[in-house]
């Protein structure tokens, strides 16, 4: 490709993740339009499909009973769990089933949604070196008794929050042992024998925004509050557990787009506009974000963990694919050892800010997932999930502006994000 026609390609592409971002963005609007009076769903579990997953786990429980005579200690420090391979296992994976989830989001169900093709579900994250712990979520109910896990911000993080809940709603079979509520930005899940909270608190820029309401909130124009936290900090707080994201807000969806900053307030009449980079800005959100919690943590009580950042799949071309599809059709991940597309560095500038706080004795654990990730290819919804009603013919025949390639099925790649979540809050 010359360089005029591949600029044309990314403008195109620029253009298509905006309208993706728009239906992405619609998708919410709908959820939050249900949740607006709280929303109590307790449902019904089918028990027969529960004797079904015990009889499964049972039997894996002995194949890895074998083989864990030869599994080094996960918790060993040598044990690098960023950098592996898929290895297709249609034994042990997927971890639940999404038709039986209760608490699934329809934009994250792709089988239920059409779509036909089950190996992306049959892919296990295998280290070098070791294996990942195995994944109990009665263990990890058990640790989070009278506790409260908080993912804080955006789409991904709430991609992964709802992964973590499937993962351990199937094993609280009785429907009234379990609920979902959600009230503006908190979504919250319990595990009521257990006094469990696994919640999800929309702020995806971190700092106080414009787009801080979950409904209604431009994807082009955004404005950040450069010393606001505490309206979004009193929501995590209180929390033993707290999971931070922010990647993909910070990244331009044009050459020209700029992050406007505004200091002070309009209320104390010093407010005052200023426009950076994009990356300029994610700073400034971890300058305070590293401040606030420098100031206020118990580093007795909380422990604090960075999501890594999430690739997208937009663009084709970067693994010898048709444009146009974007990531549509892709049934196995990429192969190339070493292939890296996202954007590494923001997560090393998240890891610097968040090293000033080990003096303080506070440790911020970063789920480095980037690279597992980026192989995936084949984890996305594109066209099989629902936005208001599931997608139109014509909608599914047009890839290129509706496929989204950008958060991911379920069960899917984020079940390894917690499989990294559980190894830590277990072993490390
Ligand atoms: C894991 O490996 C990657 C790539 O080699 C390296 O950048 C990272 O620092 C390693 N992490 C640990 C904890 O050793
Ligand atoms: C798992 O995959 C293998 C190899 O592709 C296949 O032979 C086998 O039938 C599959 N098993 C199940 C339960 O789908
Ligand atoms: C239930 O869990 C919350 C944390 O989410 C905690 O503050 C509260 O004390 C727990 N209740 C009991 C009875 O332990
Ligand atoms: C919803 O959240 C608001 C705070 O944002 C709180 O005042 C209100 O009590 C909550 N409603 C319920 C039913 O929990
Ligand atoms: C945290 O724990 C340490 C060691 O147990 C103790 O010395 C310290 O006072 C505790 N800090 C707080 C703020 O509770
Ligand atoms: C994707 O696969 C389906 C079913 O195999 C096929 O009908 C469709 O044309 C393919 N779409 C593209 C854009 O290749
Ligand atoms: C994350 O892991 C990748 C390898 O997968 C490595 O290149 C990168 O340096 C790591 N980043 C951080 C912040 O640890």
């Amino acid at each position: 490709m010359t360089n005029l026609s591949s600029q044309i390609g990314e403008l195109r592409s620029v253009i298509i993740n905006s309208l993706v971002a728009f239906s992405i963005i619609v998708s919410f609007i709908i959820l939050f339009y249900q949740g607006q009076k709280v929303q109590l769903v307790p449902m019904a579990v089918k028990h027969k499909h529960q004797e079904m997953q015990d009889k499964m786990a049972a039997e894996h429980h002995e194949q890895r009973g074998e083989l864990s005579l030869s599994v080094p200690d996960p918790g060993r420090e040598e044990c690098n769990w960023s950098t592996g391979r898929w290895v297709y296992d249609n034994v042990s994976r997927p971890l639940y089933s999404g038709l039986k989830c209760t608490f699934i989001f329809p934009e994250l169900a792709c089988d239920k949604y059409g779509r036909k093709d089950v190996m992306y579900q049959h892919w296990r994250w295998q280290p070098h070196g070791c294996d990942l712990p195995r994944f109990d979520a009665i263990r990890l109910l058990e640790k989070l008794r009278n506790k409260r896990l908080v993912f804080v911000g955006d789409s991904l993080n709430r991609n992964q929050w709802v992964s973590l809940v499937c993962m351990v709603e199937a094993s609280i079979p009785d429907a009234r042992h379990k609920m979902r509520s959600i009230n503006g930005s908190l979504i919250s899940f319990k595990a009521l024998e257990y006094n469990a909270t696994i919640d999800f608190y929309w702020s995806p820029l971190l700092l106080e925004s414009n787009s801080d309401n979950p409904i209604i909130h431009r994807v082009e124009y955004r404005i950040i509050r450069a010393d606001k936290i505490e309206k979004h900090a009193s929501f995590w707080r209180d929390a033993d557990i707290i999971i931070f994201n922010s990647y993909v807000w910070w990244r331009k969806h044009k050459a020209d787009m700029r992050m406007k900053v505004m200091y002070g307030s309009f209320e104390d009449g010093d407010a005052r506009l200023d426009e950076v980079e994009m990356i300029d800005g994610f700073e400034i959100a971890l300058k305070k974000l590293t401040e606030w919690l420098g100031k206020n943590i118990d580093k007795n009580k909380t422990r604090i963990f960075f999501a890594g950042s999430s690739p997208t799949h937009s663009w084709a071309s970067n693994w010898g694919g048709e444009g146009k599809n974007k990531c549509l059709n892709e049934t196995e991940p990429i192969y190339k050892v070493g292939y890296k597309a996202a954007d590494y560095s923001m997560m090393e500038k998240a890891k610097s800010y968040f090293g000033t706080l080990e003096e303080k004795g506070i440790h911020i654990q970063i789920l480095n997932i980037t690279e597992l990730s980026d192989y995936r290819k084949d984890g996305h919804p594109t066209v099989f999930r629902k936005q208001f009603a599931p997608l139109t013919k014509e909608q599914i025949m047009n890839p290129a502006s509706y496929a989204d390639c950008i958060h991911w099925c379920l069960p899917g790649v984020p079940d390894v994000w917690n499989e990294f979540l559980y190894g830590y809050l277990m072993y490390k």
